[in-house]
């Protein structure tokens, strides 16, 4: 069979022997009675690796999502994130559906925005108005190219939360992969935020499962949304039990992926017909522009797959690869002989 590099997501992992090994070894129970000590265990963990004091596990990044809004607002209340946020372009509309919240939108660079970009925006408390509620930050944005949001910027934020009253929230799906490229610690990279929520299933390469962290009274909360949203499971220490293989052994690597994603960045962007941002290649994910090759991102793709690379278009002239535990160096030196390839482009 031909050879296929797949860089469309870091989640497209599959468990190693070991971590099928500490599956079929999970101790279980009925998680809807409280009763699973691996699940109890795996929320400890992140509660803890993440400096919160309690978390609760729950099946996808996307319900993690839908029950912090929930937590923090009441329909028609306004939440201010960043154009290219997942909650807002990747959710099927939920945040609309679920927690019924207005988004108001900031272009930001990066992925980031700045706390002066917020304070010109919020609402007078007139009743005309919106209440503004909600900060959110995503750390590292997805669809920005796997980019940092500059921590500094985060306490500039934190601080005019506390100064209007509102709560800041950080969908941390990827904040094992700042924290590895910024030698800061989860806990210090969460701790200005009222909740936080992080995937065990991108990166890290647990099959399945994501977590939301906060204050007891907060995942109290979470806990009533996650039962109203169906995501009350029972022998589910046998997914906890990948969760928690995966926190203590696949975090440290992550740099491996962040080294490998900024050789290729790099080899993309010697070509002529494409452009990397390569001082926003902070991590695993490479987004490049096609516009100097005069094709749309699609058509870049169905050229690499045709040599067996696989990536993702987000929009007309972007195509985005992710580097992940199942890739390896020879596959990035087989990728950038593909782009090395002339005759393709
Ligand atoms: C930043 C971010 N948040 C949330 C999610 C949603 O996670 P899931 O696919 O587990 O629903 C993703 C998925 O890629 C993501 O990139």
């Amino acid at each position: 069979m031909a050879r296929i590099v797949d860089l469309r997501s870091d989640t497209i992992t599959r468990p190693s022997p070991e971590m099928r090994r500490a599956i079929y070894e999970a101790e279980v129970g009925d998680d809807v009675f409280g009763d699973d000590p691996t699940v109890i265990r795996l929320q400890e963990r992140v509660a803890e690796i993440l400096g919160k004091e309690a978390a609760l596990f729950v099946p996808s990044g996307t319900m993690a999502n839908q029950i912090a809004m929930l937590c923090h607002t009441s329909p028609g209340d306004e939440v201010y994130l960043e154009a290219g946020s997942h909650v807002f372009n990747f959710e099927s509309g939920a945040v609309a559906m679920i927690a019924g919240v207005i988004l108001h939108i900031i272009e930001g660079r990066n992925g980031a925005y700045t706390a002066e970009q917020v304070a010109e925006r919020l609402r007078p408390g007139d009743h005309h108005f919106a209440p503004s509620r909600l900060i959110w930050v995503e750390n590292s944005a997805n669809r920005a190219g796997g980019t940092i949001f500059p921590q500094s910027e985060i306490i500039k934020l934190k601080a005019l939360s506390e100064k209007h009253g509102l709560s800041i929230h950080l969908d941390g799906a990827r904040i094992w992969n700042v924290a590895a490229a910024t030698e800061m610690s989860e806990a210090e990279l969460a701790a200005p935020f009222d909740s936080v929520n992080v995937c065990l299933s991108k990166g890290l390469g647990a099959p399945i499962g994501s977590l939301i962290a906060g204050s007891k009274e907060l995942i109290n909360e979470a806990h009533r949304f996650r039962k109203r949203l169906g995501g009350g499971m029972r022998q589910v220490g046998i997914i906890a039990a990948a969760g928690l293989y995966a926190i203590e052994h696949n975090r440290t690597r992550l740099i491996e992926d962040h080294i490998r994603a900024k050789k290729l960045a790099e080899a993309i962007n010697n070509q002529e017909a494409f452009t990397v941002d390569l001082d926003n290649a902070d991590t695993n994910i490479i987004v490049f522009d096609t516009t100097p090759s005069g094709l749309s991102g699609p058509d870049v793709n169905n050229r690499l797959k045709k040599h067996g690379v696989l990536g993702t278009s987000f929009s007309g002239t972007r195509v985005r690869l992710v580097t992940h535990l199942d890739i390896n160096d020879s596959d990035i030196e087989y990728v950038i002989e593909v782009f090395n390839k002339t005759q393709i482009w």
